[in-house]
């Protein structure tokens, strides 16, 4: 049986993905790449960014790596540039690059702590988002997802500058989608709950837990076990296609459950 709409196809899509070295946003550089997409990986982490990129090439994609720290305004400014004018334009923005920082109360957070993970989750999102809207415009439209969290959602009793990022990053999505409409740029957010990646197995290593601790968060799970990347991936490949035409401002929790109760 054949369908009259291919829904996620992105040939002829240009798409610029933060963090996306490795983990999440590794995972949705090599998902969008094989939808079509041409691929701008972008993260602090050089060698890793590169193997992403040159993987994407070996297996028939178009991808290349650009270092870049998101809470840095000139090189967003920069790299958004060159994107543009090496692919020819730029229409998806995926603001996935995000830093889980110091796991202390609140009372005994630093403002140099709370500060840094404010700038890479908060401060990144809103830089990229602000230098990506004028090529979307040239381009006729566009598609952004902010990568949040569900605990941009519910609370969480650690990480507090993490959990209030997540939520900022949250609305914001919601902000760009009712300013941009009228233009034709989308803008969503996605909500992964705990996801096996290199983030939560530093934090596995670092409390000393190591693989109890995936056993404990699948415990937690109403599915029964921790999501991996490409759980994530897919979400961000619907909201960027054209099967998400008509979402703007929403909310796309992938959490095995977490969230429902
Ligand atoms: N893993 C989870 O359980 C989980 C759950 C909810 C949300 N998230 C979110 O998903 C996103 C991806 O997380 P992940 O689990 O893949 O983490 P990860 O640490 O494996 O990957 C994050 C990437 O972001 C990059 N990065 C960090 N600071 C940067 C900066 N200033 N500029 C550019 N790149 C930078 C890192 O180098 C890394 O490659 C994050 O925003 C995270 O908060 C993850």
């Amino acid at each position: 049986m054949e369908y009259p709409y291919t829904l996620f196809d992105l040939r002829g899509k240009v798409a610029v993905i933060t963090g996306a070295a490795r983990g999440i946003g590794a995972e949705a550089a090599r998902m969008l790449a094989a939808a079509g997409a041409k691929v701008a990986v972008l993260d602090v982490l050089e060698a890793d960014g590169n193997a992403t990129a040159a993987s994407i090439c070996a297996d028939g994609g178009e991808a290349a790596f650009w270092k870049l720290d998101v809470a840095s305004e000139d090189e967003v400014k920069r790299v958004f540039a060159e994107i543009a004018a090496r692919f020819g334009g730029l229409g998806i923005l995926v603001n996935n690059a995000g830093i889980e920082g110091t796991n202390e109360p609140t009372h005994q957070i630093t403002l140099e702590q709370w500060q840094r993970v404010i700038d890479v989750n908060v401060t990144g999102t809103f830089l990229c988002t602000k230098h990506a809207i004028g090529h979307m415009e040239r381009a006729g439209g566009g598609a952004i997802v902010n990568v949040s969290s569900m605990y941009g959602i519910v609370g969480g009793p650690d990480v507090p500058p993490y959990h209030a990022s997540k939520a900022a990053v949250r609305m914001m999505a919601k902000t760009d989608a009712l300013l941009y409409a009228s233009k034709g740029i989308r803008a969503n957010s996605v909500h992964p709950g705990y996801i096996r990646t290199p983030m939560l197995e530093h934090v596995a290593r670092v409390s000393g837990q190591g693989e109890a601790l995936f056993d404990y968060l699948a415990g937690q799970t109403p599915a029964g076990k921790v999501g991996e990347p490409r759980d994530i991936a897919a979400g961000i490949l619907y909201l960027v296609s054209d099967a998400a035409r008509f979402v703007t401002g929403t909310e796309l929790v992938i959490d095995g459950g977490y969230t429902a109760r």
